[in-house]
């Protein structure tokens, strides 16, 4: 059976280039998430959540086991006023 070599270096090179495309996006992800894998499907409260988690711990996916709230956690929070349409 005639094995076409010439064409085991596009393959590769098709190969190799999807696994670092992918590679990137997974450590860029990461990196933006504290090395946690990134959320899916975040709805209004993951996004409350998340907010009170960045006021607690200064980002987004940080987490605190510290029962008292740090000090300027009373007042940093933020109002969200209405659109105008
Ligand atoms: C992304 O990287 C993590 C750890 O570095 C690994 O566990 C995970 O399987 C990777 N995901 C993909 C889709 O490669």
């Amino acid at each position: 059976m005639p094995v076409p070599w010439e064409a085991l270096i596009p393959f590769g090179l098709v190969t190799v280039m999807f696994g670092a495309a992918g590679t990137l996006l997974n450590v860029s992800k990461r990196a933006q998430n504290q090395g946690k894998p990134p959320r899916y499907h975040i709805d209004a409260w993951d996004e409350m959540m998340m907010d009170r988690d960045k006021r607690l711990s200064g980002h987004i996916r940080g987490q605190s086991s510290n029962p008292a709230a740090p000090e300027d956690f009373a007042t940093n929070s933020v109002w969200y006023t209405e659109r105008s349409r």
